[in-house]
């Protein structure tokens, strides 16, 4: 599929932040976006890149009323030597099909797909910043377009993709976040969305998101659905356990998001000389963990959080403090790692970058 570019003359072009460090996450989008569309006769068709706008859809559409969205979360880097790095970008659209199979969505062609992100980057380079913890956050995203309001899977679609420079995901930066336990509410049940990146799991999660900030946490720890007691993840991240030099992290068992920095560092961290275990982890095990000393460190990891120190795990009855609500060695060590291929400061033994110009 050949795709077309239509970019916006230079003098039109918006004025680039001026300071990196205060960018925050995803409040400014960049001059341009890929769109394609898809018609059951037609295929995905009309791939191309155009001015970043709205776009205008009649209040019927589907995607109004069903919630039938998915969206995956990718980064473009750019390293000390100039050099644009894609991280892993191939993970993403392949859990974006993943994705697209459980919501009845068509899937997108993974290599028009990687082209397409590829060739946006190119037109709006100019948009990524440099400093290490900052990246081009790539926010693919597909949405059922008939305008009908039957409940049934659209025939047609829009698939686009925008583009953010951001920095810390979190407004701590990447000083430690709070993370509540609320046992009231559910994320995900086994056969329900919970391992698809749907837009309706992080609707489905706002109200506990916002009793979590009334109680100063930035983010909720979810619990599984039915007995209450399993760790899952916080919504916007996976979540990991330190034991010392033991790494442990909940199994993906239907209701996690299979998170591509959940993967990477399974891989990473035995390289770096910690053990990894995927394992069930009961709240009470972390809580007196923590307490005892046994539990050295928590933190969270995606592609948005990268790897972000949990300092105070919040219950109804108490508040645990982790490694004196500070940055631990471990968290650092992670993100250094990570980040470091990421930006190209270190070897990339996996091939997990993609270099934008070959
Ligand atoms: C990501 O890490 O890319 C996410 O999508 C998490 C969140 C911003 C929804």
């Amino acid at each position: 599929m050949e795709i077309a570019i239509q970019t916006l003359p230079e003098q039109q072009r918006k004025p680039l932040f001026t300071d990196s460090s205060s960018l925050g996450f995803g409040r400014i989008f960049t001059d341009h976006m890929f769109t394609m569309r898809y018609h059951p006769e037609k295929g995905w068709h009309e791939p191309k890149i155009e001015p970043y706008r709205a776009l205008e859809f009649e209040p019927a559409t589907i995607v109004f009323h069903y919630g039938q969205e998915i969206f995956e979360g990718t980064k473009a880097f750019v390293g000390e030597d100039g050099q644009v790095r894609l991280f892993r970008t191939d993970r993403n659209i392949a859990r974006m099909n993943r994705s697209a199979e459980r919501m009845c969505m068509p899937r997108v062609p993974e290599d028009v797909t990687l082209q397409a992100i590829e060739e946006l980057v190119r037109v709006d380079r100019r948009w990524i910043p440099k400093e290490r913890g900052t990246s081009l956050y790539i926010r693919p995203t597909m949405i059922g377009t008939d305008p009908f309001l039957g409940v049934r899977a659209s025939d047609t679609y829009l698939f686009f993709v925008i583009l953010s420079p951001v920095g810390a995901y979190y407004a701590e930066g990447f000083n430690p976040v709070s993370l509540l336990v609320d046992k009231r509410f559910t994320r995900a049940a086994t056969g329900g969305t919970g391992e698809a990146k749907a837009g309706g799991n992080y609707g489905g999660s706002l109200l506990a998101g916002r009793i979590a900030a009334e109680k100063g946490c930035a983010q909720v720890l979810w619990l599984d659905a039915k007995e209450h007691r399993w760790v899952e993840e916080v919504g916007a991240m996976n979540i990991w356990f330190a034991f010392g030099n033991k790494l442990v992290t909940p199994p993906l068992t239907g209701t996690i998001l299979p998170g591509v920095t959940r993967e990477s560092l399974v891989e990473l961290a035995p390289k770096l000389g910690y053990e990894v275990e995927q394992r069930q982890v009961a709240i009470d095990e972390v809580l007196s963990g923590i307490k005892s000393g046994e539990i050295t460190e928590v933190f969270g990891s995606g592609t948005a959080a990268v790897v972000s120190p949990v300092g105070k795990i919040v219950t109804e009855e108490e508040t645990v403090v982790i490694n004196d609500n500070k940055v631990g060695p471990v968290s650092q060590h992670l993100f250094d790692e990570l980040t470091g291929i990421q930006m190209g400061a270190k070897p990339d033994p996996f091939g997990w970058v993609r270099m934008l110009d070959k």
